[in-house]
């Protein structure tokens, strides 16, 4: 199994959290055998979608723009056996760097072709990757997700086999948390190697991943001294 992560974080290796989720995640995978490679999209040129549809009607399944999308990243999608679509929380959804490649994957889908049962677009390609999708966020609630994963199920359909959401993320840095972080690092790695071995993350493996760190009123009171003048942020 060959899988594609994309990263739209625009934070380096050390201090992004989305980083840190999805290489756990992509560990675990590695060990079941699967092989992995890690684009980052703030590494590559993708225009927006001009909404013209040429791609459906004048050239179908290809944009008519030249761009990293069209010269690499649309390709590279479609030969792989799992994309893992990784995005930080910005203002309760996707961060506008994903949903920018992710309109661009309007040339996969086909007006003419039948909805699938489980719904999402219909693809014009045969083959078609399945997806993961993956998040953080800095709020201490799991329901930080809910339009992010609205979303995700309404354009992947039956594409999508699992869904990775850490809240909390800021707090997987803190060392008062460490045997709580280390439980959840070593939860992701284990949903890493489910989705590489079974196509799905067990119930037991995702509760510990979304496992709570603190209560949420100690994290709120750590996170307002954090931003706070004279705090370490
Ligand atoms: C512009 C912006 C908007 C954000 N919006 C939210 C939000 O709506 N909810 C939330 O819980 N966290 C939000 N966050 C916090 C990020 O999700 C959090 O810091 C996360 O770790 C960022 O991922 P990264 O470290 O991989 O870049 C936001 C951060 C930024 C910079």
């Amino acid at each position: 199994m060959h899988i594609l992560a994309l990263n739209s974080s625009p934070r380096d290796h050390e201090t992004s959290k989305t980083e840190l989720v999805l290489q756990k995640f992509l560990e675990g995978a590695e060990r079941a055998g699967a092989s992995a490679e890690t684009l980052y999209l703030r590494n590559y040129k993708i225009n927006h979608c001009l909404g013209c549809y040429s791609c459906w009607v004048q050239t179908p399944g290809r944009c008519v723009q030249k761009d990293d999308m069209t010269e690499v990243l649309f390709d590279k999608y479609l030969q792989a056996d799992l994309v893992v679509l990784a995005s930080p929380i910005y203002h309760a959804t996707m961060n506008a760097r994903m949903k920018l490649f992710v309109e661009r994957t309007l040339p996969m889908m086909d007006p003419l072709a039948e909805m699938g049962e489980a719904g999402g677009t219909p693809h014009r390609f045969d083959k078609m990757p399945r997806v993961v999708t993956l998040s953080v966020c800095g709020f201490w609630e799991q329901s930080m997700f809910e339009a992010l994963s609205l979303t995700w199920r309404l354009c992947l359909g039956g594409d999508l086999i699992a869904e990775i959401y850490r809240h909390s993320s800021e707090f997987l840095s803190v060392p008062e948390f460490q045997p709580q972080v280390q439980a959840v690092l070593d939860a992701l790695s284990q949903a890493g190697e489910e989705v590489a071995r079974q196509g799905q993350v067990n119930p037991a493996t995702m509760a510990a991943l979304t496992q709570d760190l603190a209560p949420a009123d100690t994290l709120a009171r750590l996170s307002r001294e954090f931003w706070s003048p004279g705090g370490t942020g």
